[in-house]
């Protein structure tokens, strides 16, 4: 195992240890961590969550959720993790519960070796993060000078809930932190397909001279779900789909298509030019909004089997919260002028799948004459899928075999997971990253900032479904989506990439 693949010395806090997160992901993470050698012997986990829990009774529990959530744990390979593993009880918004987390940390620091490295990982209600920040802090738990031992703090999104709050949790966080010690997880950004964007424009010679709007009439980033919103309905109401997805994940993967090459591959230089994508956006305002977004929410599936977003637990009856968005946007640039980003997600639709659909533009003229050969010559189109499918494949026109001519669309395929079976999984990669202090696949405090420049005014436009354009339209629940969504493209003579192929 490379040097890089193993985390130096540290004592990872998680701010919220006894919840959703830490069970689900984060626990049977770095328990495979563990297990694959990620982790030095020097390193130990505090949880702290208002839960009564002494270390036995923590151990216990996540020893279930790692049964339940992740590999099921053999008893030697637990037993060495688990000593690992302590818990402190404590409540956020009581200082003296800093105090005593001072204490702690700075004992298991000199019973694991730490060197007094540690990371903060955030795994607790958003709205009490700025709060956390303020009292470790005041604690005297975060060291910033960058020769000593590193402090560093990990949150999950969201990053606020509009541009203001956002900007508000950025400033709480860099009175305390700098912002090389400030790590936003977007879990998108650790899987391989979406890394390998930049790196198939950028290190190959062929598409780079292609990606223009001279050559590429459109792109549509795509990210279906075929779930529904489940047992999050009430964190679902207040965030809705463009929070949840479309301000992160969405527009993260228009920058990494969009922006123009980095000076360097470091964490700076590349997200220097994320924020440039970010910055081109062209605000929608006002009753414009509507021309270009089309929201919906799911409704019953045509046989009932599927229940509509009103049906779920913790939803209003009345809500007017969106579960899909399709939205058309424009990159106000030297590169991308009049190229139209359709951009597209949604819960409960007919297939899970993220992808990004590059469709260059048509011959300029069709030289075999014979009209029917010319009418089936498509357009070329690039395709990077992300899930589930790990692929990339470029559609091309080929000649079917025998007399005259006759043009196929053929497609030329690469699969990710048949070449690398043992990609690491996204969270792993990132946890690795963030504990390295690496930060190329971290969103930085201006780009945060700048999504929520162009996101907020649509958030505006739409707010509370009071004018009679803002409501969402509904569509069956397994279905591809509203039809007004299929109108949006169809305006500009395209079609969406059918979610689950044609
Ligand atoms: N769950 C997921 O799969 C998921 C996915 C993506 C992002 N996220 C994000 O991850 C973060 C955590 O989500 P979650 O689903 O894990 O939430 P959660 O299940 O509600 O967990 C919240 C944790 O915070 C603790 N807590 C709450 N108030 C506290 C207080 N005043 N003092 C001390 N501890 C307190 C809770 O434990 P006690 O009640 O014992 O105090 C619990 O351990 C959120 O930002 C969420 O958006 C979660």
């Amino acid at each position: 195992m490379d040097k890089i693949d193993i985390a130096p010395p540290c004592l990872l806090v998680i701010l919220g240890a006894a919840g959703d997160l830490t069970r689900r992901k984060l626990m049977p993470t770095l328990y495979a961590m563990h297990i694959a050698g990620h982790l030095p012997p020097s390193f130990a986990i505090l949880g702290m969550a208002r839960s009564e829990m002494d270390d036995a009774a923590f151990r216990a529990a996540m020893r279930t959720a790692c049964e339940t959530f992740g590999d099921p744990p053999e008893d030697a390979g637990w037993q060495s993790f688990a000593d690992r593993l302590h818990y402190q009880t404590g409540n956020f918004n009581d200082a003296d519960a800093y105090r005593a987390l001072a204490g702690r940390v700075t004992e298991l620091d000199a019973r694991h070796a730490t060197g007094g490295n540690r990371m903060f990982f955030l795994a607790t209600l958003p709205s009490l993060y700025a709060a956390i920040a303020t009292q470790l802090g005041a604690a005297g738990l975060v060291h910033l000078d960058p020769q000593g031992p590193f402090s560093r703090v990990l949150i999950e999104k969201p990053f606020g809930h509009d541009l203001s709050s956002a900007q508000a949790l950025n400033h709480a966080l860099h009175e305390v932190f700098r912002e090389e010690q400030i790590f936003r997880i977007d879990h998108y950004l650790g899987k391989e397909t979406v890394q390998n964007i930049l790196v198939l424009r950028f290190a190959n010679a062929v598409f780079e001279p292609l990606w223009n709007r001279q050559h590429i009439d459109y792109v549509q980033i795509s990210a279906a779900e075929h779930i529904g919103v489940g047992s999050r309905g009430g964190y679902y109401e207040e965030s809705g789909v463009l929070r949840d997805m479309v301000q992160n994940h969405l527009l993260q993967l228009l920058a990494l298509v969009a922006m123009e090459a980095p000076l360097n591959f470091s964490a700076d230089r590349v997200r220097d030019r994320k924020v440039d994508v970010f910055r081109a956006l062209r605000t929608m305002l006002g009753e414009e909004t509507y021309h270009d977004v089309v929201l919906g929410q799911y409704a019953p599936s045509a046989d009932g089997s599927l229940p509509g977003y009103h049906q779920e637990a913790g939803v209003a009856p009345d809500s007017v919260t969106p579960t899909f968005a399709a939205l058309k946007v424009h990159v106000d640039n030297w590169r991308w002028q009049g190229v139209p980003f359709y951009l597209r997600t949604g819960k409960r639709l007919a297939k899970g799948c993220a992808e990004v659909v590059v469709q260059f533009r048509s011959i300029p003229f069709c030289v075999f004459g014979e009209e029917q050969a010319c009418a089936r010559i498509a357009p070329n189109r690039l395709v990077l899928s992300i899930q589930p499918e790990e692929s990339i494949h470029l559609e091309f026109a080929t000649k079917v075999p025998g007399n005259g001519l006759a043009v196929d669309t053929a497609r030329m395929h690469f699969g990710f997971n048949d070449r690398y079976p043992d990609a690491p999984p996204p969270y792993q990669r990132l946890l690795l990253d963030a504990l390295r202090g690496e930060q190329l696949l971290f969103s930085r405090a201006d780009g945060v900032e700048m999504s929520w420049h162009f996101i907020t005014p649509i958030l505006e436009a739409y707010a509370d479904g009071i004018h009679p354009d803002a409501r969402p339209y509904p569509y069956p629940a397994g279905s591809q989506g509203p039809v007004a969504a299929d109108e949006l493209l169809a305006q500009d003579s395209h079609n969406w990439q059918r979610l689950g192929g044609v």
